[in-house]
């Protein structure tokens, strides 16, 4: 049931600020995390955790690299990130005390149940599961599970999914976190701002009609790339795999800082770059990088929060998003991208719940 949307895919989109406070809801106090949301054990098992390796594909993958600025940065903890089908046929070097993390949606994908059998031969310290399907392989076969509760997941494009899995990556980012020096004050700051997320998330929601105009700019092009620094970086790249998926066209993410190094060549009139630019430590950096993408006759869509550093012009599409914490920041800019793939994908024509050559769960390797 499409509940009066055209499609599941938008219904799911829209459907974010319900599943997002549906996940939180049990996880948190007014000022703490409960680490039991991640299993009986949890406590027990995080009290040893000295790093952590996460296990994913796709869009789950794109959640796993937003975890890995987070842990860093905020638990302070070393973090690996993979993707499942390279992890599981090559001999991997296991620190001690390493804890193993799956994300999938489905908690059926062939390449990471693969690679969490693997894990298990390995020395790690427990295995750690974020997935939104209860009884499912991964659910079964992992020490500790965090379910998101996003619902079932009808569109090929994975959206609401996403959003629950980088809030329960923050929730063990927190948990982990108090072990190594994360500040009471800051843990209760952090989850005031996921408290307002789902209203965040309805206010980034109403920028629905803005993009739907900017989709049009897109629906000629061949490709597109899309730029982000920092954490900003894998919501980029979740962003162009959006795009390419229900859109078909050809879109490549890059950190900001690297264009220098190659891709800027490809820039031209005909090449639209988007670029996640919340104000942030390195949207100055970020702000030349695009103007060395100016200089080149680029054509910028740019969403931030800072309208005024971004002049808007003949070349500079500016897509006003809200101001919100940083630690939010990924889970909100999200939802804009979604909608951008959604809205080029209606102009195009293509099928967004069903992309050719796509299948909502990869069982077979
Ligand atoms: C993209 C998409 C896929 C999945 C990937 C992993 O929109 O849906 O990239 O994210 O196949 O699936 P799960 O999360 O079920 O393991």
């Amino acid at each position: 049931d499409k509940g009066g949307y055209r499609h599941f895919m938008l219904k799911e989109i829209f459907e974010q600020p319900a599943v997002l406070s549906r996940t939180l809801q049990g996880r948190i106090s007014k000022t703490r995390v409960m680490e039991q949301a991640f299993g009986a054990d949890a406590e027990k098992i995080f009290d040893q955790v000295k790093g952590v390796q996460i296990v994913a594909c796709g869009t789950s993958y794109h959640a796993g690299l937003v975890a890995k600025y987070w842990l860093e940065s905020i638990a302070g903890l070393p973090c690996n990130v993979e993707v499942a089908s390279e992890y599981r046929y090559r001999r991997v070097f296991v620190s001690k005390d390493t804890l193993f993390i799956t994300i999938s949606q489905s908690g059926e994908t062939a390449d990471t149940l693969a690679a969490l059998r693997e894990a298990k031969k390995s020395h790690y310290l427990a295995s750690l599961v974020i997935c939104n399907a209860p009884n499912s392989s991964l659910v079964r076969e992992s020490d500790l599970v965090f379910m998101t509760q996003a619902g079932p997941e009808i569109g090929v494009a994975s959206t609401k999914a996403f959003t629950t899995q980088l809030v329960a990556l923050q929730l063990l980012t927190i948990a982990l976190g108090r072990r190594h020096g994360l500040a009471e004050q800051t843990e209760a700051d952090m989850v005031g701002s996921l408290a307002s997320l789902p209203d965040q998330i309805e206010t980034a929601l109403g920028l629905d009609d803005t993009i739907k105009h900017v989709s049009e700019k897109f629906a000629d092009k061949h490709h597109a790339l899309f730029l982000g620094r920092g954490v900003e970086y894998p919501v980029a790249m979740e962003g162009a795999l959006k795009l390419k998926e229900i859109s078909y066209i050809h879109a490549e993410s890059y950190p900001a800082g690297e264009l220098k190094h190659g891709p800027l060549a490809l820039v031209d009139a005909n090449m639209p770059i988007v670029a996640v630019a919340p104000n942030n430590d390195l949207m100055e950096k970020l702000k030349s990088n695009l103007e060395e993408v100016q200089a080149r006759g680029g054509k910028l869509f740019v969403f931030s929060d800072q309208a005024d550093a971004f002049p808007s012009s003949e070349e500079v599409t500016v897509i006003d998003v809200q101001s919100v914490p940083d630690t939010i920041a990924p889970m909100v800019y999200t939802i804009p991208l979604q909608l951008l793939s959604y809205h080029v994908a209606i102009v195009k024509g293509t099928d967004v719940d069903q992309p050719r050559n796509l299948a909502k769960s990869v069982t077979v390797e």
